[in-house]
């Protein structure tokens, strides 16, 4: 039986996250010596996700994140920032190939229409590395000139 509405169901785990988001920034202080920062926005509803990485021995050590965006947005980044930080942290080519699908199946689903903004805080976390990466090769060529 399709109960009404029944598309706008959020998980338990859904839930849990936007009430208690981890690793949610609340002071920039938190981010001192952080060496990655990446934004991105969300073309479909304007909200802004960024977030700052800890890169260490190739390991994510560390992911702060802030926006504005919805529960859907938060709770999927909140469980993307645990993912990448648990174990001693995920190296970062592999962080680099984390899914949309793996962060919802963790989410346990989202609803159809929230799905455009479980991608805000992965994509946030591709700026990142990327910004690590160049400041790494920054750091190379000023050390072989
Ligand atoms: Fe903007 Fe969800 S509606 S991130």
């Amino acid at each position: 039986m399709k109960v009404e509405g029944q598309d706008w169901f959020y998980s338990k785990t859904v839930k849990e996250h936007f009430m208690k988001p981890k690793n949610f920034l609340n002071d920039l202080k938190e981010v001192k010596g952080f060496n990655g920062y990446g934004k991105t926005g969300n073309m479909k509803c304007g909200d802004v996700m960024e977030m700052w990485i800890k890169v260490a021995d190739g390991r994510i050590k560390g992911c702060k994140w802030r926006t504005f965006g919805c529960a859907s947005a938060i709770a999927s980044t909140s469980i993307l920032s645990e993912m990448v930080t648990e174990k001693g942290g995920m190296k970062i080519e592999d962080a680099l190939k984390i899914t949309g699908k793996e962060i919802m199946e963790r989410l346990g689903g989202l609803p159809a229409v929230k799905v455009h903004c479980s991608v805000l805080g992965d994509q946030a976390l591709r700026e990142a590395i990327k910004d690590y990466e160049k400041k790494q090769s920054n750091k190379k060529t000023k050390q072989n000139k």
